[in-house]
């Protein structure tokens, strides 16, 4: 599994941004022709991405582009360009606003064809799943392709979608009361992709001076289960790794878990164990191992 705990946007209009993005420490770098790149600047975007990526030093980052979503003229050209120029560095293509497998089957075809004619290695899929159709049809979009890796929220347009009654993007909506608005939809997105063992990843949070808000948001996903989120500035690309990593504390713990586990299953031959005031079991072992393997991905 590609790390993505940060999965940092970058306008592929904007070549300063561009070169920034290489020194920062996201996970993930996509570089975008859809919504953050203006219509008249479409072609050049896509120029500046294919030499990005082939001059560009992306050591070490989960390298992504954004196409263009399925319903405009530019889609089939920005991944004929971009992979034909620069598919040996690229990592996978996202496609936004994804509604049915069709969709998905559709990238996952002109991938294959592409790569055959030119002998690439093969590239991944992310998909966007940002409307009411998108929703409705994840499991299918999830199970459309070997390819893909990772379901992404898409809250921004995924809000004007339902027609949710509010300007702020991530933040609960005026008047909702308790509770958590996105709750189902942020829950619909993870069994879909955990069910096809893929990744989850949460949008943005266009606040982007509000480091805070960040991260009570991003909590959010990551408690649920969400491997990372999609962060704007670079302020947003600390705190996005620091949530989506266990804390030292419970990483320790997890690893404390296996140990215990281990020498009480293998060496005293029991199945459930009491480690200090806790009971651990096999289902135990399962949980720690999942903290243990995002701890160890992290550095802890
Ligand atoms: C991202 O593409 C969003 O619509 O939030
Ligand atoms: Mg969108």
């Amino acid at each position: 599994m590609r790390a993505r705990r940060s999965c940092l946007a970058v306008p592929g209009s904007n070549p300063r941004f561009i070169e920034k993005a290489q020194g920062l420490a996201a996970d993930e770098v996509f570089l975008d022709l859809e919504d953050s790149v203006a219509p008249a600047a479409k072609e050049k975007a896509r120029e500046n991405v294919v030499a990005a990526l082939r001059d560009g030093d992306w050591t070490g980052k989960t390298i992504v582009v954004r196409v263009n979503d399925l319903t405009t003229q530019w889609t089939y050209r920005d991944v004929i360009d971009v992979v034909e120029g620069a598919g040996d560095r690229l990592d996978c293509v996202m496609l936004p606003k994804v509604e049915d497998a069709s969709h998905v089957v559709w990238l996952d075809t002109l991938l294959t064809q592409i790569e055959k004619a030119h002998g690439l290695p093969r590239i991944g899929i992310e998909a966007q799943i940002e409307s009411a159709r998108g929703l409705v049809n994840v499991d299918a979009i999830a199970a459309a392709s070997d390819r893909l890796e990772t379901l992404v929220f898409g809250p921004a347009d995924f809000m004007a979608s339902i027609g949710m009654k509010t300007l702020v993007v991530g933040e609960q909506p005026p008047g909702y009361g308790e509770g958590d608005a996105y709750h189902y939809i942020l829950m619909r997105i993870l069994m879909a992709a955990r069910a096809n063992d893929l990744q989850a990843i949460d949008g943005p949070y266009l606040q982007i001076k509000d480091v805070d808000g960040f991260r009570r948001v991003a909590g959010r996903a990551a408690a649920l289960g969400f491997d990372g989120k999609w962060v704007l500035h670079p302020s947003q690309v600390e705190a996005g790794n620091e949530v989506f990593s266990p804390s030292q504390e419970d990483y320790d713990h997890a690893e404390l878990i296996l140990e215990a586990y281990d020498y009480y299953t293998t060496v005293e031959r029991r199945g459930a164990v009491m480690l200090g005031d806790e009971m651990i079991d096999e289902a135990s072992r399962k949980m720690a191992l999942v903290v243990a393997a995002k701890g160890r991905a992290a550095g802890l």
